[in-house]
């Protein structure tokens, strides 16, 4: 049997989208966003799981988790991105396509934002075209499973 779950990932702060520096994130909330991804995953009959969390151990341990039994997992590690070494090691050990996303751009801000530590174990990132992102990142899931 083939694993039909997509694993949907929010790292810290993503909690506040919506309210969170509209400037930068937009108006959407992360329901709006998980609503996006729901209907463009039931369109390739994945099912999506999703965990926010604003703790690196959870987002670890829910990596752990996808081992064997998700099809591919789709990040947007917030701030994480930049330095948790955890988190990559953790997306390492799993088998499946991995997708980063991000809203903004952040190789056009702070110079901090330029290293992402999760690009190098990720299949592709998506960054930059705010709330399209999130269906792009599904796409790209999708493509990659040969779906
Ligand atoms: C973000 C970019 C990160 O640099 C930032 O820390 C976030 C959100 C994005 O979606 O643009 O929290 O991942």
């Amino acid at each position: 049997m083939t694993n039909q779950t997509l694993l949907v990932l929010s790292g810290p702060n993503l909690n506040l989208l919506g309210e969170r520096q509209p400037d930068v994130y937009g108006n959407e909330t992360l329901a709006d966003h998980l609503a996006v991804v729901e209907a463009a995953a039931a369109d390739h009959g994945l099912e999506v799981e999703h965990l926010q969390s604003n703790h690196e151990g959870e987002l670890v341990e829910a990596i752990h988790s996808a081992r064997g039994r998700c099809a591919a997992i789709v990040i947007n590690p917030g701030a994480f991105t930049h330095y948790a070494w955890a988190i990559h090691d953790a997306l390492a050990a799993f088998d499946g396509p991995v997708v980063e996303v991000h809203l903004s751009n952040p190789a056009s801000r702070e110079p901090w934002r330029h290293t992402s530590v999760v690009a190098p174990v990720a299949s592709g990132s998506i960054a930059g075209f705010g709330a399209d992102g999130y269906r792009l990142a599904v796409q790209a899931a999708v493509a990659l499973l040969g779906r």
